[in-house]
């Protein structure tokens, strides 16, 4: 049977893109629960669900997450696996020559706050209710955590120097996270994604989107949401997968 049967999942960023079709890919396996929590509006098709709860906050926020984790908790009984997938991009040169500009220090500090301190403070906060969980007679195992960064972590591109440095931070946490919570039986993985089809996209035109199709070895498309969600369950069903960043690129790298 598949560990996303039964299973609680607390969904960061669900309210759109890779989360959100996590949560949905979540609740047609028979997960007992699943919780959006980001700073929007959530899946109407899914609102009305016994199974299904959300929360409006942000990541940033040691309130708004502690709230909507005993909320979590309370409502469906346990929490065994997070997934992290509320994040923000930001395009811009180290220095606009033509503007005479410098990049911005509060896009930095932005992107890296919610991408990367957001990670870790849903995590921080998560571990106690992974922990109150029985661990499981098979493997000794209590709980899951997935983190999402991006392959802008191994090739960033020009105007990625903010994202890439968020990215790759998550990247590094994957190892200490896990090794921090392997002891009470909890995985930790980050998921490094290619280019998917999200609203995160959205503003790139044509010839650009058709640049990054062109950039994957095969299957020759951009990623879609539910390859990522399937890559999730796939983590769920195998517990011996964990402390790795996996790839989810259709082989891509990325040039300038
Ligand atoms: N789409 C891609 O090609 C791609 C590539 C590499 C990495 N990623 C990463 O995957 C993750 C998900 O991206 P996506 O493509 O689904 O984007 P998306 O914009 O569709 O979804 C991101 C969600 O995060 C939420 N969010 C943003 N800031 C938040 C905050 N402070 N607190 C709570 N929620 C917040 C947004 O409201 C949104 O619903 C991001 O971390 C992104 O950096 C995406």
């Amino acid at each position: 049977m598949s560990a996303v049967n039964g299973c609680v999942a607390f969904i960061t960023g669900a309210a759109s893109g890779l989360g959100k079709a996590t949560l949905k890919h979540l609740l047609t396996k028979g997960a007992r629960g699943v919780y959006c929590f980001d700073t929007q509006a959530f899946p109407e098709e899914v609102e009305k669900r016994d199974n299904f709860a959300a929360y409006r906050g942000d990541v940033r926020s040691e309130e708004n997450v502690s709230a909507a984790l005993e909320e979590c908790y309370k409502k469906f009984g346990k929490i065994d696996t997070v997934v992290n997938c509320a994040g923000v991009s930001v395009a811009f040169r180290l220095f606009n020559f033509k503007k005479n500009r410098a990049h911005d220090l509060k896009d930095f500090a932005d992107v890296f706050q919610v991408n990367c301190l957001g990670t870790f403070n849903v995590n921080r906060l998560a571990a106690g209710y992974l922990y109150k969980n029985t661990p499981d007679e098979a493997n000794g195992l209590r709980g899951l955590i997935i983190n999402t960064s991006g392959n802008a972590a191994f090739d960033g591109q020009i105007g990625q120097v903010a994202y890439s440095a968020a990215a790759g931070a998550i990247n590094s946490m994957t190892l200490p996270l896990a090794r921090d919570l392997g002891v009470v039986g909890i995985r930790c993985l980050t998921i490094s994604c290619g280019y998917f089809k999200t609203p995160l996209l959205a503003h790139l035109p044509k010839n650009i989107l058709d640049f990054l199709e062109n950039s994957t070895l095969c299957p020759k498309r951009l990623g879609e949401p539910t390859d990522y969600a399937r890559l999730v369950e796939a983590i769920m069903d195998n517990e011996y997968l964990n402390a790795t960043v996996i790839k989810l690129d259709g082989g891509m790298r990325m040039f300038l």
